[in-house]
């Protein structure tokens, strides 16, 4: 059976057992990424419902996980590294999504970033008008979480779930 706990509780909890910080982040980042049953067919969500990965004691992968895999391969691994794990250009977005909030991160790919008076100049680029990414930001989102939580080991994921109809459905949606 799976237990549902909400951040605001495991934050509570830590609060009170008095644990160092590094496990208090560990425990909050568990609860964050406990998933609800998926209700619409499509990803899971936490309590929170912001969208989160779903991995089987096998290790089967849930389809948006997945796809979040690939498209990080295809649209995001040139400049932030292998796997989540950044380069010498851009940082290790397995590590930034465990402290970025979702909403900050959805922002953040569509809007871009550059920091300003930075001593490299280093450019996040917009992607707000590229369906190919942001019709996957949230497949993008769980998969980077997975990678940061330590759900989900480097490399390609060996087993994932089907495509489910309603995935599909609102993948063509989006995509049109
Ligand atoms: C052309 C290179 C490039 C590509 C492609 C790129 N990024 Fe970035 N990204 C950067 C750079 C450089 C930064 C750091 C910018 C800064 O700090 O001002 C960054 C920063 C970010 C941040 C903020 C990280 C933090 O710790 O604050 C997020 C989130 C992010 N990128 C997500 C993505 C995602 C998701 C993709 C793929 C869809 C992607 N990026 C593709 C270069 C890139």
């Amino acid at each position: 059976m799976k237990t549902t706990v909400s951040l605001g509780a495991v934050a509570a909890l830590v609060l009170m057992a008095g644990v160092s910080p590094l496990a208090s982040a560990e425990a909050a980042a568990q609860g964050v990424d406990v998933a609800v049953a998926s209700t619409d067919g499509i990803r899971s969500y936490n309590a929170d419902e912001v969208p989160t990965f779903n991995i089987a004691e096998d290790g089967t992968v849930d389809w948006p996980t997945f796809s979040g895999y690939r498209r990080y391969q295809s649209e995001c691994h040139v400049c932030h590294g292998p796997d989540g794990m950044g380069s010498t250009y851009a940082p290790p977005l397995k590590d930034s999504v465990m402290r970025l909030d979702y909403y900050d991160f959805l922002a953040t790919i569509a809007n871009g970033k550059q920091e300003v008076g930075a001593a490299m100049n280093l450019v996040m680029p917009a992607f707000g008008t590229n369906p190919n990414v942001m019709c996957y930001v949230d497949d993008i989102w769980t998969y980077l979480r997975a990678r940061g939580s330590g759900a989900l080991d480097r490399g390609r994921p060996a087993k994932r779930a089907d495509k489910t109809p309603e995935y599909a459905e609102v993948e063509k949606t989006c995509m049109e």
